[in-house]
């Protein structure tokens, strides 16, 4: 890896430009040292409520628990309250986190209904009191992840890209839909591109990036100073490493497969880790065409030593040889 920082974030050089999206139930402690490792620039953490910061929710430790070689790490918080996201703000600060972003781009009605997440856009003086509060009162980096807009006739993707530079923040993260368009369609790169040519600050362009030469062409077509990659990682992190999936040998990824199955059973306990690595092997095992019972005998397996085992067993008999 170069020397050099690709760029910075506030006074934080970043070295690579692609990133690990956020990931609610994905981009945990295990996937994000990972995806790190291989070459993601930045770990940020699960979507965290500031609700639960204050109230000191049990789960929360385990969200953002990290590792010294992910750094730099940024804490995603979401709420729809300036003073709760500053006071859960200050309260992150004991974890040390290189960076703080403000979730504006979440979809999902119980968090966008209350204005919080992708709520947030439709109020964009409440997005300049938080930032312009956030940034006065900490140290670190504040950045901001938005949507282009709440709906198609309301699209503010650059009216709200400055309102965060002019209050302090020091990049943005742009996934190119809607909130009404949820996951469907395509992302809207030349929104991005519009975002990025609106502001001095670093942009990070995000939504439909599967493919390591979407990277380029993304970058190429908005101008973006970095890739946000989220479901594309999915089963397939080597695309931090410049890899697609087809180029990924079967020896490869069952490496992966064992070794983040460790990773998740350490980081969650034997039982725990199993179940959540479930949804992680799915992926990893879709491209094989694997049969429904070949999928089931995988994917209800008890321990990691039976994983392995049926692992190598189709690894004989099926397309994985
Ligand atoms: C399962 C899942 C969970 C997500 N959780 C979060 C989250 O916690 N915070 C966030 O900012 N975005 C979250 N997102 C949105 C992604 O970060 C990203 O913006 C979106 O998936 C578009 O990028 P992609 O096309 O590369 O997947 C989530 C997406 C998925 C699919």
């Amino acid at each position: 890896m170069s020397t050099e920082p690709s760029f910075h974030i506030g006074a934080l050089p970043i070295f690579g430009r692609t990133i690990l999206s956020p990931m609610d139930g994905f981009s945990d402690q295990p996937f994000r040292s990972l995806a790190r490792r291989l070459g993601s620039a930045i770990s940020y953490t699960e979507f965290v409520n500031a609700l639960d910061v204050l109230n000191g929710h049990p789960h929360l430790e385990r969200r953002l628990t990290f590792l010294a070689a992910e750094r730099p790490v940024a804490f995603q918080l979401f709420d729809d309250d300036p003073e709760r996201l500053l006071q859960a703000a200050l309260k992150l600060r004991a974890h040390e986190p290189d960076s703080i972003d403000i979730n504006m781009g979440c979809s999902v009605r119980c968090v966008s209904g209350r204005g919080a997440g992708a709520g947030l856009l439709r109020e964009p003086a409440k997005i300049a009191q938080i930032f312009h509060s956030l940034t006065s009162a900490l140290d670190l980096p504040i950045t901001g992840k938005i949507r282009i807009g709440w709906d198609e006739d309301s699209l503010n993707h650059t009216e709200i890209a400055k309102i965060i530079e002019d209050n302090g923040g020091a990049a943005i993260a742009v996934h190119g839909r809607t909130k009404s368009q949820a996951y469907r369609g395509q992302a809207n790169w030349d929104a991005i591109a519009e975002v990025k040519a609106a502001v001095k600050i670093p942009v990070i362009g995000n939504g439909d990036v599967r493919l390591v030469a979407d990277i380029g062409r993304m970058r190429e077509h908005t101008g973006c100073d970095a890739v946000m990659i989220g479901r594309g990682a999915i089963g397939n992190p080597w695309i931090f490493a410049g890899q697609d999936r087809h180029e990924v040998s079967e020896a490869q990824v069952r490496e992966m497969v064992l070794a983040h199955l460790q990773a998740m059973q350490s980081f969650y306990g034997a039982e725990l880790g199993l179940v959540l690595f479930r949804k992680h092997a799915a992926r990893y095992i879709s491209p094989y065409g694997l049969n429904e019972a070949e999928r089931a005998l995988l994917l209800t397996s008890q321990t990691a030593e039976d994983f392995a085992r049926v692992l190598d067993e189709l690894a004989m008999h099926s397309t994985l040889a």
